[in-house]
């Protein structure tokens, strides 16, 4: 059995119809990387559940799940925060638009309520197009997750170029490079998850 259940938030939406001759979503790649990364780790393992606003496809926020009467929001809306709910640690996958947030992470993370992402830890990866890998939308993922209840761990990986730097498969081209930055904040995270997990477990939650 896995040690952690970890949800993955993805933050770009980004889906150019391929009639137009556009590329795919380019975090596509970083998440398939994400994903395998965290299903391979063996000191501790993850049961790894990916929540990305291309599948589930919740409207522009109308109602969080917490508006809703128990039980009675859309299914789709109440499996999602069963799911973070349930979750002990989440990563969160995100381009940077603008230097900021993607809308499509901050829609979906309103959609739940911050009891949900309470004493739970993040972990951020970032990723761009260009040179700076993200890091200003990181930096002001910080400030949301701290509000979430969910801080993000001081290691963070982001990934510039990253077109360049992991094929549609999500193969990197340099694999020891991301091994070791995404590595380095997962060592964080599973272990602020554990110990989060081990103090919920004995005494609760904070009153
Ligand atoms: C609305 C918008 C704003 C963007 N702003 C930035 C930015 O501030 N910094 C940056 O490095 N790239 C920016 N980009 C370029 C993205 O890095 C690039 O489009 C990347 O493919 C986005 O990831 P995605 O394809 O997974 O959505 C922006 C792209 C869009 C669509």
């Amino acid at each position: 059995m896995a040690n952690l259940r970890t949800v993955v938030f993805m933050g770009s939406a980004r889906n150019r119809p391929a009639r137009f001759g556009g590329p795919a979503r380019l975090g596509t790649r970083v998440l398939r990387y994400v994903v395998r990364t965290l299903e391979a780790r063996t000191e501790t393992t993850h049961e790894v559940t990916v929540l990305d606003p291309l599948e589930l496809r919740l409207p522009i926020l109308e109602a969080p799940q917490f508006y809703y009467p128990p039980g009675e929001a859309p299914p789709e809306l109440e499996a999602a925060s069963a799911l973070v709910g349930a979750a002990d640690a989440f990563v969160l996958v995100s381009p940077e638009y603008n230097h900021s947030i993607p809308p499509a992470l901050s829609n979906l993370l309103d959609h739940f309520g911050g009891s949900k992402y309470a004493c739970k830890p993040s972990g951020l990866v970032t990723y761009s197009n260009g040179q700076w890998g993200g890091v200003r939308a990181g930096m002001q993922l910080r400030a949301l997750t701290s509000e979430l209840g969910c801080l993000s761990v001081s290691r963070t990986c982001a990934i510039p170029n990253a077109g360049e730097a992991f094929d549609e498969e999500g193969v990197p081209q340099d694999p020891a490079r991301w091994e070791k930055m995404l590595g380095g904040m997962l060592n964080q995270l599973e272990w602020m998850a554990m110990a989060m997990k081990n103090h919920r477990d004995a005494v609760g939650m904070p009153k």
